[in-house]
């Protein structure tokens, strides 16, 4: 289906949106195309929709509550039917998340949800995964992070901040670092050791994904499933 929009972000975010039904409890993602998504569920809502949203960072928290879309907890409501957010890249329904650096929330509520739907423009899609893997890391493990990620292969690099001397501070308080591995063969392996490392909290490689918005600078959105939902 053509969106009016030329912009393929848009056009994923908001196609998304209509997943989305009276009484679900939403994830709300973090970044520039589920932004699309947050802000058409806020005109929804307006008309009508009754929804209650869990943000995954102070980014998507502050853009929810100025769209009108009210706010909850996953201490209230541990399981949501729907989270939306986008990536860095996927390839063969994995993804590599955690370029806004807020991955690690990110990771709770997707898994958390029944379904977890990404959103990205078509310049994202690959065949196989290459994406540097941000890492949240504590700051005392800095120096071991990098020392164990080297033995799987890994280059790494504390993210800088823009406007900020110094690293990049997670909304948990927490450095982030990018791994670089070169192209991932074998990106569910990947996810376990990163998972076993001493001093990273979180790493941004999500092996759940359900369903791919991905939006054509035509304005139209090719949707894939990985099962039937
Ligand atoms: C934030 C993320 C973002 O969803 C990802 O970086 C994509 O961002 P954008 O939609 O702005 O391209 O993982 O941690």
């Amino acid at each position: 289906m053509k969106n009016t929009t030329q912009n393929p972000k848009q056009a994923a975010g908001e196609r998304a949106a209509k997943l989305v039904k009276n009484n679900m409890i939403v994830g709300l993602g973090t970044g520039s195309t589920t932004a699309y998504a947050i802000k058409e569920l806020g005109r929804r809502v307006a008309d009508g929709l009754d929804i209650l949203g869990v943000p995954t960072s102070y980014q998507s928290a502050f853009l929810a509550t100025e769209n009108g879309i009210p706010l909850t907890t996953l201490d209230e409501h541990p399981v949501l039917d729907i989270d939306i957010d986008g990536a860095d890249q996927v390839a063969n329904f994995i993804a590599i998340k955690g370029g806004g650096a807020a991955h690690t929330r990110e990771k709770i509520v997707a898994e958390s949800a029944k379904k977890f739907v990404v959103v990205i423009d078509d310049s994202k899609m690959a065949d196989v995964l290459s994406h540097p893997v941000p890492l949240e890391v504590i700051p005392a493990a800095r120096k071991l992070v990098e020392k164990n990620v080297a033995k799987l292969g890994g280059k790494t690099q504390v993210r800088m901040g823009v406007n900020k001397d110094g690293p990049v501070i997670s909304d948990n308080g927490n450095f982030i670092m990018d791994a670089d591995f070169g192209k991932i063969d074998d990106p569910v392996s990947l996810s376990k050791e990163l998972s076993y490392c001493t001093g990273i909290v979180e790493h941004g490689i999500f092996t759940n994904v359900d369903m791919v918005y991905i939006g054509k600078k035509d304005g139209t959105v090719k949707i894939i499933s990985l099962r039937n939902l």
